[in-house]
């Protein structure tokens, strides 16, 4: 990858963690909860059943939990309603407050369920939790043996009922090394903050398998950009059995802190959460346990393996508030339709010129002769990620001239697929994170092939376990549907089937047309755009149908699929894609007059075909809205409207095309009275098969 680290592993869906703890830095109690809440509010696009706040109460010797099903607004709303007994204008200068979004895998949606979980009625200990921990029936016959009684129906709620029994049974360890017992102890993937009465001013926090960053904002500039790994001795049973207490595990090297005075810390779910507060991060690894005690933050892991590095970097990010805010836009998904002809340009940005028609991708640059050698490209993905790879796949035939394969990372899974050490793989993927791209990811690492990850997401964990990559640079989406990322994941796949025929002779005509297309793709989308209104007339009068078909072949048929996702997801409206050559073997029954058909008809190879479909489709009395190039007026005739866009070399058409389609379903999605940043049974990160 271009920027950011490598390593880590997966998210799971809709769940989101933030905690922040202040040091020698005054905050009154409802600065502190606003800025939990904030930081709730900035992962709410990650699962939105439920939320909750814990934190000190007014006099420091108990912890006062806040909770409640339904939106953050929900929550801030009880905060507020209780603000007198949370005594909120008291001021605190060291203070740790963990907070949560929650999307149900365990339990119904309720605020039992919510988390932060806690260990008992007096709170010793309390946990917020992403993911999943597989064994937790286990731990809990284990711990409901030792007489402890659970009130929530989730799998969290043993994390925090473990490590107060761990405590009751070592009353000296520390808490860094309670957690460490703890996690030891736990199977499946997770993220995890913890607080506890028992020691205030602490946090810990920990990952496995779903993402946990540290953000840091110091007063002073910090000494280091690298914070070392402290190693604990290692002292895991062999063996479950009857989850034995385990012997303390010491630390072996020194304490070394990052800084000891005015010092705020922020644990977070992704950099969403932070970066209002600061830029300077640190990603954690898997089984790293990141504990703050007296203003000082250490990484611990229990054992070490030969891959580890020997310090954290402290990232700075790049990513502005201002890219995560809706600005004038009514929803975060129609700010993303609407930042695509800037987001095509920062993918391109630093890497295409367009003086000599060179391409330069830094982050795979000095992989390209060993792809070069390859026997074939594997591109896999999900949902419109996988479409990105349909929408370029004939381009990459063409300019590499290597067989392309492309892969629902699901089904890839599903089938054992073979795959070989001379093999590439692609793994495209917004979030980075998607737990079937992210298998697939590593069954093909296992089998020697070469990986590349093409991420929206610096530090995701494909971008973090590939070899080397692309980022996809459209800036934070949002949006449960994609959009712009689709856009930039097309214009950087194209980069690289550019990058891949450079010194090819036969191909230097296409290149060229490649490259114009590609420079003015910009001010063509922000036309394609100005059809807005046109498309939300056209909106009106399909809103009410149950169906929509979208049919189209060639360079556009990746659009014909991606829309209909659009608007089975937005409009909960039933919608296919049909490649418009199967039309007579099946699709055509379903046309009538009173059937919905989009057909998808520019001037490219497949063009006279594409009329042919056109005119079955009439012919069935069908009444085709037809998206076509500008001035086509032969296409026109056929179609009872149509949305004209302009034209461009054929390969970028669908660029173009599928603009149109993400407007359409956000209108038709409006008008049905959905909400279309967070379409329902949805979350933006996927992260469980
Ligand atoms: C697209 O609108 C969907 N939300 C979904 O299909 C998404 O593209 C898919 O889950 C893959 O996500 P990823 O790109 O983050 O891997």
């Amino acid at each position: 990858m271009e920027e950011g680290p490598f390593g880590g592993s997966c998210r799971f869906p809709g769940q989101g963690i933030f905690a922040y703890l202040n040091y020698l830095t005054p905050k009154s109690r409802r600065e502190i909860l606003e800025l939990l809440v904030n930081g709730l509010k900035r992962l709410e696009y990650r699962g939105y059943d439920s939320a909750g706040v814990a934190l000190d109460t007014p006099d420091g010797k108990d912890i006062a939990i806040v909770k409640k099903s339904g939106k953050v607004k929900a929550l801030q709303d009880e905060i507020v309603s209780k603000g007198e007994s949370l005594q909120i204008d008291l001021s605190t200068d060291c203070h740790v407050g963990i907070a949560h979004t929650r999307w149900a895998t365990h339990g119904v949606p309720s605020e039992v369920n919510s988390h932060p979980q806690r260990s008992d009625v007096g709170h010793s200990f309390v946990v917020v939790h992403n993911g999943i921990v597989t064994n937790y029936k286990d731990v809990k016959l284990f711990l409901e043996k030792k007489g402890y009684c659970f009130e929530s129906e989730t799998d969290t709620e043993i994390i925090a009922k473990l490590i107060h029994h761990l405590y009751t049974q070592h009353p000296n360890y520390s808490f860094r090394e309670l957690v460490e017992q703890v996690i030891q102890q736990l199977e499946g993937a997770f993220a995890l903050a913890f607080k506890s009465r028992h020691f205030p001013g602490e946090c810990v926090a920990t990952r496995r398998g779903s993402p946990l960053l540290v953000g840091i904002k110091a007063k002073t500039r910090l000494a280091t950009d690298h914070i070392p790994i402290l190693y604990s001795k290692d002292h895991r049973p062999h063996g479950r059995g009857d989850m034995p207490i385990l012997p303390r595990s010491d630390s072996t090297a020194e304490f070394q802190p990052l800084e000891d005075k005015e010092i705020e810390y922020f644990f977070a779910s992704d950099a969403s959460a932070v970066i209002e507060h600061t830029n300077r991060v640190i990603f954690l690894e898997d089984d790293d346990v990141a504990a703050v005690k007296d203003g000082m933050l250490s990484i611990h892991r229990l054992r070490r393996s030969l891959d580890d590095s020997h310090s954290r970097e402290i990232i700075t990010l790049k990513m502005e508030i201002q890219q995560i805010m809706k600005g004038n836009y009514s929803s975060f998904m129609q700010k993303e339709i609407f930042e695509q002809p800037e987001s095509v340009v920062n993918t391109m940005r630093g890497r295409v010129n367009f003086e000599d028609n060179s391409v330069i991708l830094g982050g795979i640059k000095e992989y390209i002769p060993e792809v070069r050698r390859c026997r074939r490209l594997m591109l896999i993905g999900c949902g419109t990620s996988y479409h990105s790879a349909i929408a370029t796949r004939q381009l990459l035939e063409e300019l590499t001239e290597l067989p392309v394969v492309v892969e629902l990372a699901s089904d890839f899974l599903d089938r054992n697929t073979p795959v070989f050490r001379d093999d590439v793989c692609f793994f495209i993927s917004q979030s980075g994170e998607t737990a079937d791209t992210l298998m697939a990811l590593r069954y093909c690492k296992n089998r020697g092939a070469l990986i590349i990850g093409i991420t929206n997401t610096v530090g995701s964990s494909i971008c973090r376990e590939s070899h080397c990559g692309v980022h996809i640079n459209a800036g934070p989406e949002i949006g449960v549907a994609s959009t712009k990322a689709y856009t930039s994941q097309f214009v950087s796949l194209v980069m690289f089937a550019l990058v891949m025929s450079e010194d090819r002779i036969s191909h230097q005509q296409r290149r060229a047309e490649i490259f114009n297309g590609l420079k003015h793709i910009d001010e063509q989308i922000r036309e394609v755009l100005k059809l807005d209104e046109e498309v939300s007339k056209l909106a009106k009068d399909l809103y009410t149908h149950k169906s929509l078909l979208i049919m189209g072949r060639g360079y556009n048929f990746s659009t014909c699929l991606e829309g209909a996702l659009k608007v089975k997801e937005l409009a909960y409206m039933h919608s296919e894609g049909i490649m418009a050559g199967e039309l007579k073997h099946g699709p055509l029954a379903l046309v009538d007059k009173a059937m919905p058909v989009i057909m998808i008809v520019t001037r490219d190879p497949v063009y006279v075909k594409c009329m042919n479909a056109l005119q079955q489709v009439t012919a069935r009395e069908g009444r085709p809205i037809v998206i076509c190039e500008k001035g086509d007026t032969e296409t026109q005739s056929f179609s009872s409207k149509t949305l004209e866009v302009p034209h461009t070399v054929d390969c970028l058409q669908g660029l173009l095309t599928v603009i149109p389609m993400q407007l359409l379903s956000y209108h038709i999605a409006v008008l049905r009275g959905y909400n279309v940043d967070c379409p329902r049974n949805l979350a933006k990160s996927v992260t469980v098969e």
